[in-house]
Parts: structure tokens; C-alpha cells; sequence
């Protein structure tokens, strides 16, 4: 884990409201994995670091993507190039995406694209084909980056893509990572309980010691998503304990 002092290098506009900014951050970029989280704090900022998914790394430079939601995003998106901001991580456990897979398929919805680039880079390092199942409302807010040997893009209202979810657009795989709002990660549990799917919490220290993203095992008692996730087995997860409200990737 490294505490950098990151200038911004820079941003740009992915969909409606959703945001990438760069950062400098080479330490990061050269460790992060697929599925791993920094947490970010600025002079003025919130109180609480703000966690992020690292949505692509360069081997210099990360990138997160984002949507203003509340103060740290709005006050995140208004930063200019060349302001710094101290970003810790990489930070949890991220999928894991073994050598000798023929198919992988990705499914994102909403701003649960953010860890799919590094998903990507992984499964085609392992050798496989793959597949990315992109979902949101509308068209306007699919992410208009994506990578992979074939791309689906399903929507709620039909303006693009397929009409309806990702998880009901997406193929059988034998390897499935998900990211997205917790009602759509149920699904996926449904359909894949063999899934990797990481999951939204609300986070305070990101390190392991408050305690304040628990997330409810089924088998009792209860994970910290910063430590022992935010990547976890589809069935694994309580997901009737599990909020389904969060607003980090609320579409599907
Ligand atoms: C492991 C992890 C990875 C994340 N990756 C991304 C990412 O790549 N891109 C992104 O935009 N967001 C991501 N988030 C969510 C992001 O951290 C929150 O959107 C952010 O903390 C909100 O801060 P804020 O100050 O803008 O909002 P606040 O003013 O604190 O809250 C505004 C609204 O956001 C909701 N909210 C606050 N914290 C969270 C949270 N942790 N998850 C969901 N909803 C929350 C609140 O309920 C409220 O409705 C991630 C969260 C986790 C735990
Ligand atoms: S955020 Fe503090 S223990 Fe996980």
C-alpha cells in the first residue's frame, strides 16, 4: 500500500454526468490489480477519504471514473489539472483471474464499468476471449469505453443494445466478474453462484480497523470489504442483509 501526493493529469467524459480523471500516482499504477480501490482525499476535501475503483493504470498514471453523487465528487470533478490529490492504495482483494481460461464475461452496470479495463487486461493475459456486458438506462449513460473480443450494450428503455439488464444480455462463461448496483449483483449470484462480484459498502478508513463496510456472509457474520473483499463469490454474500440503495452504480 503507498500514500501518494498525486497531481491530476486529467479528465474527460465517458457518458452522462460520468466522468475519468487521471492521476500520477506511479507506485499505484504499477501495483493495483483488477478490482482494487484507492482512497482519496484533497485539501478542503471531506472529512473521510472517498473510495474509487481504479478504473485503468498505465504503469505511471491511474485512472478512476466517476459521477457527482454528494460533496467529494462534486468537489473531485471540479478539481483542475495539476491539483493534487493524496490517494492511498492499492487497497483490498481484487478478482482473480487465472491462466488457462478460454471465456471470460464482464458485466457492468452503471459506473461498475470502473473495474472492468484491468478485468480485461487481466483475462486476455490469462488467454481468454473476452466478452463485456455493458448496462444502463439509457444510452446516453453507457459508458462509451469498453474493451474486449465482443462488446454488448443493453438498455432498460431499448435505445441501445439489447432492452433490459446486463445480466439477462450476458452469455454463459466459464469465468464471470460483475460490478454494479447490489441488486444487480444478486442476479448475477443467481445465475452465477461461482461469480466474482465486487460489491458497494459505505467505507470510513478503507484499511481494515472501523469496520464500517461490513458486508453480511452467508454462512453468519460479517466481512470487511476493504480488507477481505470488495471482490467475493457470488454466494458467498448475504445479499437480503446487503443495502441495495447505494448510489455508486445505480442502473443496471
Ligand atoms: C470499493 C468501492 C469502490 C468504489 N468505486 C467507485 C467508483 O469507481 N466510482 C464512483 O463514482 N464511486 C465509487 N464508489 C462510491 C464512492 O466512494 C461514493 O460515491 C463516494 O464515496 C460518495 O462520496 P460523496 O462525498 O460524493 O457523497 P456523499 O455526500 O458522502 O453521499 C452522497 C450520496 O452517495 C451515497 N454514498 C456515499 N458513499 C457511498 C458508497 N461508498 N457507495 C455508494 N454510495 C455511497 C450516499 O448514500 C448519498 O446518497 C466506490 C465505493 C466503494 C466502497
Ligand atoms: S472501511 Fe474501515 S474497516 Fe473497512
Amino acid at each position: 500500500m503507498f500514500l501518494v501526493d498525486a497531481p491530476i493529469t486529467g479528465r474527460r467524459q465517458v457518458a452522462r454526468d460520468m466522468f475519468v480523471i487521471g492521476m500520477h500516482a506511479p507506485e499505484i499504477a504499477f501495483a493495483v490489480r483488477a478490482g482494487q480501490f484507492v482512497n482519496l482525499a484533497w485539501s478542503a476535501g471531506p472529512l473521510l477519504r472517498r473510495p474509487f475503483s481504479v478504473y485503468r493504470s498505465d504503469g505511471a498514471q491511474i485512472e478512476v471514473v466517476l459521477k457527482a453523487v454528494g460533496e467529494g465528487t462534486t468537489q473531485l470533478l471540479a478539481m483542475e489539472v495539476g491539483e493534487h490529490v493524496s490517494c492511498l492504495g492499492p487497497l483490498g482483494r481484487g478478482f482473480e483471474i487465472g491462466p488457462g481460461i478460454r471465456t471470460a464475461v464482464l458485466i457492468s452496470g452503471g459506473l461498475g464499468v470502473a473495474p472492468m479495463p484491468l478485468a480485461a487486461r487481466d483475462a486476455r493475459e490469462a488467454g481468454a476471449r473476452v466478452i463485456w456486458v455493458h448496462g444502463a438506462r439509457t444510452a446516453a449513460e453507457l459508458c462509451s469505453e469498453a474493451e474486449g473480443d465482443e462488446v454488448i450494450w443493453a438498455t432498460d428503455d431499448g435505445s441501445q443494445g439489447e432492452h433490459g439488464t446486463a445480466v439477462a444480455a450476458a452469455p454463459q462463461a466459464e469465468v464471470v466478474v460483475a460490478c454494479g448496483p447490489n441488486r444487480m449483483l444478486a442476479a448475477v449470484a443467481e445465475r452465477w453462484p461461482e461469480a466474482q462480484v465486487a460489491v458497494e459498502t459505505y467505507m470510513g478508513c478503507g484499511t481494515g480497523v472501523c469496520l464500517g463496510c461490513a458486508v453480511p456472509r452467508k454462512r453468519g457474520g460479517y466481512d470487511r470489504a476493504c480488507s477481505e473483499g470488495p471482490v467475493y463469490r457470488a454466494a458467498d454474500i448475504d445479499w437480503a442483509a446487503l443495502p441495495s440503495h447505494l448510489s455508486y452504480a445505480a442502473t443496471a
